[in-house]
């Protein structure tokens, strides 16, 4: 069959005008904004069902405004880096289909919230990463480096298996709304990556993380909203990982 104006080929998927109604920032202003200011400015591009929020977001930059600025590295949701907020939910844009966001309507993308905003989607990451730092991400014992490895049986590993999947995105801390107004509290991300090593049978540390995470800016400023759970492009469980690493400091069980 020969595709047509009004019917495609077998297997063709037709295009479609997508809006993307994007929150944007200029740190050097312009003409119209003050350095900083942000305001909403939107697109209309030629897109499939199946093409990416990344993908439409790309065809802006390419083709229309290359002054859109934005993170993305991988384009298939290992690196973490274009967390953003689309249609009020923290999502990665090169994992968030259009066809599962109703493109009829506009698409609203802001970037994530609770970290200062440096340009358009990107946010300034340090005080995320100054978090993850504070939890001591690494493996850490005492005495002598074993002469072979570390064995470790399924179920220890089973044990923190879910919070290793973390790719350090910040959609979950983004999307907690203690977050949003403590500038204090660590942030689901931080007690993930604490999660990661408190439960590791190998590691000697977990008091010591512990001790962080008891802080008036740790573990219990979550208030069990779920929104990060939601949040996680990775299906992490993080509000049941917040909670067990409670419950090891109010039973001292680990
Ligand atoms: S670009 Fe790497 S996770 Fe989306």
């Amino acid at each position: 069959m020969t595709a047509t104006a009004e019917s495609p080929a077998v297997g063709e998927v037709q295009a479609m005008l997508v809006t993307l109604r994007i929150l944007r920032s200029k740190p050097e202003g312009s003409d119209d904004h003050a350095p900083g200011e942000q305001y909403w400015q939107e697109f209309q591009v030629e897109a499939h069902a199946t093409d990416r929020v990344l993908d439409a977001l790309h065809k802006i930059k390419w083709e229309q405004d290359g002054s859109l600025a934005f993170r993305r590295s991988c384009a298939h949701g290992v690196c973490g880096s274009d967390a953003m907020r689309i249609n009020a939910r923290n999502r990665l844009a090169c994992k968030t289909l259009l066809k599962d966001l109703n493109p009829a309507k506009p698409i609203i993308v802001e970037p994530i919230k609770g970290l200062p905003v440096e340009k358009d989607l990107i946010v300034d990451m340090e005080p995320f990463f100054a978090s993850y730092r504070e939890i001591m991400p690494f493996l850490m014992t005492t005495g002598n480096a074993p002469t072979r490895e570390r064995l470790q049986s399924p179920e220890e590993r089973a044990r923190f298996d879910d919070t290793t999947k973390c790719i350090m995105c910040a959609a979950c801390t983004t999307s907690c709304p203690v977050f949003w107004t403590d500038g204090q509290y660590f942030g689901p991300q931080a007690i993930v990556g604490a999660h990661r090593f408190i439960f590791d049978s190998r590691d000697e540390g977990q008091w010591d993380r512990l001790e962080v995470l008891n802080d008036k800016a740790g573990v219990w400023k979550c208030r069990t909203a779920f929104n990060c759970t939601e949040a996680c492009p990775r299906g992490i469980e993080v509000t049941k990982a917040i909670s067990e690493v409670k419950k090891a400091l109010t039973t001292g069980a680990i």
